[in-house]
């Protein structure tokens, strides 16, 4: 990690002191409110292989239904919260442990979060679906490599072939294939309205009262 920030030292804030705050109203109780269960979709898969696209369909068409949906997306916690990590083992780690505790509190206040991370290690997984608990459900957005990289929608693969980002999963660094998922979607055989529909589906599924 490049930051000082995961190094300032935890002087004023032993575990001790800290007494989070109980509020009045209840994860249930929204739930109720809103009429669905909360909790988080977490779509891993490699770069291009459709999470954004996927995820934004699904928020889309959730929303219009009157669900309660919120994407958290990897670029966009890159360019804020998490700006200071890079792309080493340890800090895709402590990128997801953070966006994890983010995750956590959405789905405490009644949102479906639909979270896009590359995530492509088992130990970042772990770190996320332990912070979140009861429903977190994982989901591969599974492509071929071959087609992630003839899709190249930010043209990010053809610049890690050129030996310009370090630690590129698919070509510097592996995509861990989960051994365990809720949900398999296949973007490379299926198109953009099916694998939509396929999440939909299922979220509404997982998530029904
Ligand atoms: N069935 C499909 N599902 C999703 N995307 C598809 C499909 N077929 C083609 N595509 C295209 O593949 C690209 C997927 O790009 P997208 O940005 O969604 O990937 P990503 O997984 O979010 O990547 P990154 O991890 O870099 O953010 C888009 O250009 C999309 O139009
Ligand atoms: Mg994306």
């Amino acid at each position: 990690m490049k930051s000082s920030v995961c190094n300032i030292p935890n002087i004023e804030t032993k575990e001790s002191n800290i007494h989070p705050h109980q509020g009045f109203i209840t994860r249930d109780k929204r739930n109720q409110e809103l009429g669905h269960q909360s909790g988080v979709v977490w779509l891993t898969g490699l770069s291009g292989s459709g999470k954004s696209t996927i995820a934004n369909q699904v928020e889309r068409m959730l929303f219009q239904q009157g669900y309660t949906v919120s994407i958290l997306d990897g670029d966009t916690l890159r360019s804020g919260l998490n700006q200071d990590l890079d792309f080493t083992k340890e800090a895709r780690a402590e990128n997801l442990r953070r966006t994890g505790e983010v995750a956590s509190l959405f789905s405490k206040t009644g949102h479906i979060v639909l979270a896009s991370f590359i995530s492509p290690h088992h130990k970042g997984r772990e770190i996320v679906r332990d912070i979140i608990g009861d429903n977190f459900h994982l989901v591969h957005i599974d492509a071929n490599l071959d087609d992630c990289i003839t899709r190249d929608p930010k043209g990010l693969y053809k610049k890690a072939m050129f030996g310009g980002i370090e630690n590129f999963t698919g070509v510097g660094q592996d995509y861990e294939k989960p051994d365990s998922v809720d949900l398999i979607v296949n973007t490379s055989d299926n198109s953009i309205a099916e694998c939509t529909m396929q999440l939909v589906t299922f979220v509404k599924s997982q998530f029904a009262l």
